[in-house]
């Protein structure tokens, strides 16, 4: 007996006509998990129950209609993603428009060709894998900068403030929304690199010494590598970052030395926002600066550490900044007793 589970994807057939539902059945029946609803609300109980990958739904019903059960389904937040296919009867194109206002993705003529409803099927599931995958990606993308900053920053939130302080800065050098999204989702990983740090370094409580120091400068290098080599997208975006985000304006910074415009604007962006969350954060090593020092340190760093360009966008933007800050403010916790005052 297989008592593997049922792998296949599972659709929800809805037809007040068996004849209907039988065609579908002998369409669909080789590739997916099959449920069948000859009303709108038994269509909505099935749905609750066992969750659909899509669903085919008849216009034209007794009592509830197709619209009414596509009405339903698209106000709930759980149900909402799913994709319902409206099947009608030919000659209704003013209901098919009805439709996909409603937030159908796609509309069948009756009487349907088995091809053709195979086709469509088949499309809207992989556009709704495609989705997903992307979302995967991003969860691990996370999963990963998350898994460096837990060594030596107890909440994590550092990334999750600097990543949006990055947004935020990029937007006011003129990033479009996209462009500035991908920095958003890909500076998290900018300290993946100390996961091979030994906490004995990465969590000292004082000043590292020549040995310890040589060993920490190697995180941006460690990242680079745990990334990885891509031709382009998130991942190279986000092994750049990792790389160059503790070079400086000056060619004053590590691993390369590199200064200017030499060094790829978005890591020049991340250096920036980490040092700003790095002061204004308590670490293992150091208590957190007031807003007003860490202000006059970046300003005193412009040209040096930092682009000057960069930093007056950042000062133009601190409002926004601040409230982040606030969003994802630290809790007091145990690192506040271990570092005193
Ligand atoms: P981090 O804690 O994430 O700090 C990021 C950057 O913020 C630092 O890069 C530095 O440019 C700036 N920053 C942080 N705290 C201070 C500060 O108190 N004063 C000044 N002027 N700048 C500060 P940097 O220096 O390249 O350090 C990279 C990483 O090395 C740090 O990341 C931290 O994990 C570690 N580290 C640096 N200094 C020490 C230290 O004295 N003791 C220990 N245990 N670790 C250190
Ligand atoms: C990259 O090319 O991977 C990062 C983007 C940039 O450096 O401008
Ligand atoms: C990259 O952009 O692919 C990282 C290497 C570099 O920027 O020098
Ligand atoms: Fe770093
Ligand atoms: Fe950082």
């Amino acid at each position: 007996m297989n008592t593997s589970p049922d792998m296949r994807r599972t659709l929800l057939l809805v037809d007040d006509e068996s004849t209907n539902l039988q065609v579908l059945r002998h369409t669909l029946q080789a590739d997916y998990r099959l449920l069948f609803a000859k009303d709108g609300p038994t269509a909505l109980t099935l749905v609750a129950q066992d969750r659909p990958d899509l669903i085919l739904l008849d216009i034209m019903m007794p009592g509830m209609s197709g619209y009414e059960v596509c009405t339903a389904l698209k106000r709930d937040d759980a149900t909402r993603p799913i994709p319902i296919i409206f099947v009608t009867a030919l000659n209704e194109s003013a209901d098919e428009q009805k439709g996909l206002e409603l937030g159908a993705v796609d509309y069948i003529a009756k009487p349907f060709s088995p091809p053709i409803v195979q086709a469509r099927v088949r499309t809207h599931l992989s556009l709704v894998q495609a989705t997903e995958v992307r979302e995967t990606r991003l969860q691990i993308i996370r999963c990963l900068g998350a898994a460096a900053e837990y060594r030596d920053n107890e909440t994590g939130l550092h990334i999750v403030r600097m990543s949006h302080y990055a947004w935020r800065l990029a937007r006011e050098i003129g990033y479009s929304d996209e462009a500035a999204d991908e920095l958003l989702h890909a500076a998290p990983m900018h300290d993946v690199g100390k996961i091979g740090i030994p906490d004995g370094v990465l969590l000292k409580p004082g000043k590292l010494d020549t040995a310890e120091w040589a060993i920490m400068r190697q995180h941006p290098i460690i990242g680079a590598r745990i990334i990885g080599d891509h031709p382009s997208g998130l991942l190279r975006l986000a092994a750049s970052i990792a790389l160059h985000h503790h070079e400086k304006w000056d060619g004053s910074g590590y691993p390369h030395g590199l200064a200017g415009l030499a060094i790829p604007q978005p890591a020049r962006i991340v250096a920036l926002v980490d040092v700003f969350d790095a002061l204004t954060s308590i670490r293992p090593y150091k208590p957190a600066w007031p807003v007003d020092e860490a202000m006059d340190y970046i300003r005193q760093q412009s040209g040096r550490h930092f682009e000057p360009a960069l930093v007056e966008a950042f000062e133009r933007c601190l409002p926004d900044i601040l409230i982040f800050k606030e969003r994802w403010a630290d809790e007091p916790s145990e690192l506040t007793e271990q570092v005193g005052t």
